[in-house]
């Protein structure tokens, strides 16, 4: 193993953007191509020391631009930023079949998140004081919130529990943050009614933070497919192709298998989150509390289940999916960082609730997509086509080159590096 970047100075946080990107490029030897492409420019590499500490650039993640969608009646572009190469490609595709039978249908509810502060040291019974003073915490909060009250959001109401093992108490601020993803304004909350509560029972906050559970906060998006919407799809092995029926049958079975089977239940949720996160990072909103609440409501029953689930009768296909989405479309980096910006402009600016409710549907498209490949001829061959392009790549192809040697190396199923470097050089002496 080679020993990484050694040598970095004590203080590397201290130092100046440009010494920071100094230290990193002399101690990596970062050749042209790699320092290229952490190098945003000047301004949003600036930005990028703004925003975190230790900058040292950007990562320039692929982003498109899904297209295709129907949701409730609007033609939606989707913005995602992913590095997996058939996540946008399957989106698009699903997204086409489900506007045949009319596209997604979509629903939100409010933006409610949870302040929570832990209380140690509360006397038994101490903690029931707390929702006796409910009306005082609403005008405390209302007063330290007045901008986000003017926004239509706000405090909505107080939940404590005494927890069975520890006994701390936790106290819950429902509130709602409105368009933000809410970090900042529920860590305030928590930490400005912290001296208030601790007086009121007696006890001592242990920590205030923002709940990431995000329960109330829950986007969901369906559609109802005709039979005849759905594709011709391949069997295995590119064999006789399924009958659409059998199709929706298979669809069906594989919900109910993610639904029974917590293995399964992971690889078809992260399918989901494919399209979801995807959407998250190119608007830049927090990836990893979105991924947290997914995948805490899917084993919100104490087992860990798939978030969406389908149901034929024979006639049409009916998929749904819901689960929380703590999406903002303002406040942190989204709304801030231009590239954010530029995404909810493709996006036709939507409220925080239409981003979720655009994101349901994202989720539920990436799901069936998934299912269709998997149950009929496999994920593989599609993967393939696009591991091919990333081995012309690799091999030297450039241009119009790497769909001409990808096709050769699909077309023969021969997927190495040195067949690769076999065809461009054959492509090449062809052209010459
Ligand atoms: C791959 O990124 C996602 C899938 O594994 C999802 C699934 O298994 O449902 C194909």
């Amino acid at each position: 193993m080679e020993g990484g970047m050694e040598g970095l100075p004590e203080r590397f946080h201290r130092l100046s953007l440009a010494e920071r990107r100094e230290a990193l490029r002399s101690r990596t030897a970062a050749e042209g191509e790699e320092w290229a492409a952490i190098d945003a420019g000047q301004a949003l590499n600036e930005l990028a020391d703004l925003m975190v500490e230790s900058a040292v650039g950007c990562l320039p993640l692929p982003l498109g631009i899904a297209t295709g969608f129907l949701i409730d009646g609007l033609p939606t572009a989707i913005p995602m930023a992913v590095e997996e190469p058939s996540v946008i490609a399957a989106a698009s595709f699903a997204a086409r079949i489900v506007r045949r039978g009319g596209g997604f249908t979509t629903w939100a509810t409010e933006p409610l998140m949870r302040a929570q502060v832990f209380l140690e040291g509360v006397p038994a019974g101490a903690e029931l004081r707390l929702p006796e003073r409910e009306e005082e915490i609403r005008r405390r909060l209302d007063a330290a919130q007045s901008s986000l009250k003017a926004r239509g959001g706000g405090f909505r109401g107080l939940e404590v529990t005494r927890l069975a093992e520890s006994g701390l108490v936790r106290v819950d601020l429902r509130i709602d943050v409105r368009d933000a993803m809410g970090a900042n304004i529920l860590n305030s909350a928590a930490e400005h009614l912290r001296p208030y509560l601790e007086q009121l029972c007696g006890g001592r906050a242990l920590m205030c933070i923002l709940g990431n559970a995000a329960e109330e906060r829950r986007a969901g998006a369906r559609f109802a497919l005709p039979l005849e919407a759905l594709p011709q799809a391949a069997g295995p092995q590119g064999g006789t192709a399924f009958s659409r029926e059998e199709l929706a049958r298979r669809i069906v079975a594989a919900g109910e298998l993610a639904r029974e089977d917590p293995q399964r239940a992971v690889a078809h949720n992260k399918g989901i989150m494919n399209g979801i996160t995807s959407l998250a990072l190119a608007t830049m909103n927090d990836a990893r509390a979105v991924e947290a609440a997914a995948h805490a409501w899917a084993a919100r029953d104490g087992r860990y289940r798939s978030l969406s689930a389908y149901r034929c009768d024979g006639r049409t296909l009916d998929g749904e999916l819901e689960l929380p989405l703590p999406l903002a479309t303002a406040g942190g980096a989204v709304g801030f960082h231009p590239a954010s910006r530029l995404a909810l402009k493709v996006l036709g600016r939507p409220d925080a609730r239409r981003l979720a409710r655009i994101a349901a549907a994202l989720g539920l498209a990436q799901n069936l997509a998934a299912l269709l490949a998997l149950v009929s001829g496999g994920i593989q061959r599609g993967h393939m086509r696009y591991h091919a392009a990333r081995l012309a790549y690799q091999a030297g192809a450039r241009g119009g080159e790497v769909r001409l040697v990808a096709e050769r190396l699909a077309a023969r199923r021969a997927y190495d590096r040195e067949e690769a470097a076999l065809e461009l050089r054959r492509l090449r002496e062809a052209q010459a």
